[in-house]
């Protein structure tokens, strides 16, 4: 049967005292409406419709290349949001999938077995159930003595022994669509002012029409968003998902409650990840690695056998076994070469460091080539930056830079060359030489190994 899929987010979310709109706050390392967009999507193989606010430019600019959208210029409730979804919508499929915007937590195993639920069955409709003893704020499911579903009354209208009753409407819906087309103009406002989506399965009871139900096993998907504590609860439970998937593809996280990998990372086997690390963006890491404590890795590639401490890198490359930390930096543009040793303190930005590459402490190297083996001594800092534009510097392969060394770009280090400690280079520096001093003179050829 051809399903198209409608998803709620016109609500204003005011719960959330926000300025920004309820479905773009960050969960799990997305926009929240993304989840129920991906759910959607996997259940269907299609993209849904969204209905959004007249102010919801910022959804609109998100969202714009993987969903339709639907205006709903003043919001009168769930009914009346899916009502302005009918001149795009009516006529276009057999059966119609509704479900909210702030349930990010649905997996689409869940959605396509209400959709097939509904496929079967000879009703206009069947929803979402779930037993809890907590209620969320959820509406309730009344059934009459046969247990047949007769309507849903919300939770703000019902009364004490309604209130009693435990199987809570989760919101999501199938509905045959000429059933639904048809019926929707003719809900009744509610006491609020509003049309509720919700009147409708009281309105297929009174047509004497069976309402189909099925059942939410993981109690989790029932976290629905109306408010920042529920953010932090969905959360977790997205952070739970992702690192047992990530448990049972072979990776060791030491303690998974302090543990972030965002939903687009990926990580090879036998890493081993310690506490209060995020993993973040398009981030790739090899096999083998050991990551943290306290590190943040952020749109990175690591090679396999990578050794990061209490460091921060974002945009950056590592080839394998490469060592940085503790407190190391590496910025955008940041290319560390097999066997690069980062220590305490260094910052790298723009730069190719080369294979066996040694800074061990102290040090800024910024818009910089440099070449295998060079030892980059303590406090060594790369002067880029003339106060109007970034400069570059080579060092030449084996190079030995003293401690203290000032290069005020453009410079040029060439191979096997030398600096003394605390030396401000502003002259080119030719292969195998030493130079020294504030600025820095050549004083010498060194002795190579050839002679
Ligand atoms: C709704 C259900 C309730 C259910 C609960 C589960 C109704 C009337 N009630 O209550 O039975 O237990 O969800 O999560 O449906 N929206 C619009 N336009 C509007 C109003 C809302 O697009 O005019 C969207 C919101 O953005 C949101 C969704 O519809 O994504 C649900 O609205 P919300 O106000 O959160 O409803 P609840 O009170 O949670
Ligand atoms: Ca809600």
């Amino acid at each position: 049967m051809t399903t198209e899929c409608l998803i709620l987010a016109a609500g204003l979310g005011t719960r959330m005292k926000s300025e920004q709109s309820k479905v773009l706050h960050p969960l799990g390392g997305r926009p929240m409406l993304q989840w129920a967009v991906e759910s959607c999507r996997e259940a269907l193989g299609r993209a849904p419709y969204v209905v959004i606010g007249p102010e919801a430019d910022d959804v609109r600019a998100r969202f714009t290349d993987t969903v339709s959208f639907v205006e709903q210029a003043k919001r009168l409730g769930t009914g009346h949001a899916v009502m302005q979804a009918a001149d795009k919508l009516a006529g276009r499929s057999e059966l119609l999938l509704v479900t909210y915007a702030d349930m990010p937590l649905l997996q689409p195993e869940t959605l396509r077995r209400i959709v097939e639920a509904q496929a079967g069955n000879e009703g206009p409709l069947t929803l979402l159930s779930a037993h809890s003893d907590v209620s969320r704020g959820f509406g309730r499911i009344l059934r009459d003595d046969d247990g047949r579903i007769i309507g849903i009354v919300e939770e703000a209208h019902a009364d004490p022994e309604q209130l009693r009753l435990r199987e809570l409407n989760v919101g999501t819906y199938c509905f045959r669509s000429d059933w639904l087309w048809e019926q929707l103009p003719k809900l009744p406002l509610s006491p609020k002012g509003e049309y509720y989506l919700t009147d409708l399965v009281g309105a297929a009871a009174a047509q004497d029409e069976p309402i189909g139900s099925v059942g939410l096993e993981d109690k989790d998907e029932m976290i629905g968003i109306n408010s920042r504590v529920h953010l932090a609860e969905a959360e977790a439970v997205l952070r739970q998902r992702t690192n047992r998937r990530w448990m049972e593809a072979g990776v060791t996280l030491y303690d998974p409650a302090t543990t972030y990998i965002g939903p687009d990372v990926e990580v090879g086997i036998d890493t081993v990840i310690f506490p209060n690390t995020h993993l973040e963006g398009k981030t790739v890491v090899g096999r083998r690695c050991r990551l943290g404590p306290n590190s943040i890795i952020r749109d990175s590639l690591i090679g396999d056998e990578c050794r990061l401490e209490a460091s921060v890198v974002e945009g950056a490359t590592l080839e394998a076994k490469v060592e940085a930390g503790p407190f190391a930096h590496l910025r955008k543009g940041a290319y560390l070469s097999q066997g690069v040793h980062l220590g305490n303190f260094g910052e790298v930005k723009n730069s190719t460091l080369g294979q066996g590459v040694k800074m061990g402490h102290f040090s800024y190297i910024g818009d910089s080539t440099i070449g295998e083996g060079v030892n980059i001594g303590a406090g060594t800092i790369t002067c880029n930056y003339d106060g109007e534009r970034k400069h570059h510097t080579e060092i030449g392969e084996g190079a030995f830079i003293g401690s203290d060394t000032m290069l005020v770009a453009p410079v040029r280090i060439g191979r096997g060359a030398r600096t003394g400690a605390g030396s401000v280079v502003t002259k080119d520096v030719p292969e195998g030489s030493l130079a020294v001093g504030v600025p820095a003179r050549v004083i010498r050829k060194l002795k190579t190994d050839n002679g």
